[in-house]
């Protein structure tokens, strides 16, 4: 790994609840530097709450506690609501399962993917034109001028993700977190987004937290992988050496690949109780 972009050490995020607190991220440490990192385990296993609170967007109720939570020089755990949204949008990047919910539907797709640069950068309103029509071109997208001009409800699932990946990185942030990016997309369009954002970490020198059910989707694409059960770190090991993990928890979830039929719902391997370590 190179110098760690994000370094997290003892994570915890605990919600209050009638039975008292729940800690649903247990001291979780982790580091991503230029390369991708895929973050795996079974639904509830905290994955989505980690990607939330390294973007600063924990739910109400939740109580974020960490050793250290630093983003390149800047310490996270401080970081005012002004220095937040200054991060959001130029440092890191959000991508979610469904662009249905990502992006306005009321909008066309060209502002919405130019947005970052009217927030943080004094570009012009004909550079930023054509950053976004680059941008679009970059993801693939066929027709960048129609595309800019189009509504998302135009768009195929497929496109309305490449439409996302390019509003979120047209401003070139460091770190990209990536929560399901693909759940939504039938397999072979699951492919073509994943290689995509493999080859574009790698010409930006970015950093991806790629957060996935699928350990056998991100053994192929993902540097590193980090398998969280409960809350709690189980192993962290590289991509490579997935097929023969030691762990039988990693192993279930290895062999349990989940289809889109599956997603949410609790993998029943793991049932409460199970012995998996
Ligand atoms: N607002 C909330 N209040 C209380 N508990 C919550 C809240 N949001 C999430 N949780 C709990 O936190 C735990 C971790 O949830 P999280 O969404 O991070 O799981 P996940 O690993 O992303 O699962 P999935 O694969 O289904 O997306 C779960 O047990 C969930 O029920
Ligand atoms: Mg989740």
């Amino acid at each position: 790994m190179t110098d760690p972009i994000l370094d997290i050490a003892k994570l915890s995020i605990i919600f209050a609840s009638d039975a008292g607190p729940v800690e649903v991220v247990k001291s979780v440490s982790l580091q991503v530097g230029r390369e991708i990192v895929a973050l795996v385990g079974e639904s509830g296993s905290g994955k989505s709450m980690i990607g939330r609170a390294i973007m600063g967007l924990s739910p109400r109720g939740a109580t974020v506690t960490a050793e250290r939570l630093r983003f390149e020089d800047q310490d996270l755990a401080t970081l005012s609501e002004r220095g937040w949204n200054r991060l959001r949008g130029s440092g890191m990047g959000l991508i979610l399962q469904d662009p249905k919910f990502s992006l306005n539907p009321a909008h066309r797709v060209g502002p919405q993917v130019e947005e970052a640069l009217l927030l943080h950068t004094q570009l012009s309103a004909r550079e930023r034109n054509q950053h976004a029509l680059d941008m679009l071109e970059k993801v693939g997208l066929p027709d960048p001028e129609k595309i800019y001009q189009q509504y998302p409800a135009a768009l195929s699932g497929g496109m309305g993700q490449r439409v996302m990946i390019a509003a979120m990185l047209i401003n070139r942030p460091k770190l990209v977190i990536a929560d399901e990016p693909t759940s939504a997309l039938d397999r072979g369009l699951q492919d073509q987004v994943l290689t995509l954002l493999r080859s574009l970490t790698q010409e930006f020198g970015m950093g991806l937290l790629l957060i996935s059910h699928d350990l056998q989707q991100v053994a192929r694409y993902a540097d590193r992988v980090i398998v969280l059960r409960r809350g709690a770190i189980v192993e962290q090991l590289p991509a490579a050496a997935l097929s023969d993990a030691r762990s039988p928890y990693t192993r279930g979830l290895w062999a349990a690949r989940p289809s889109a039929a599956t997603y949410g719902t609790r993998l029943p391997l793991f049932e409460d109780g199970e012995a998996a370590s």
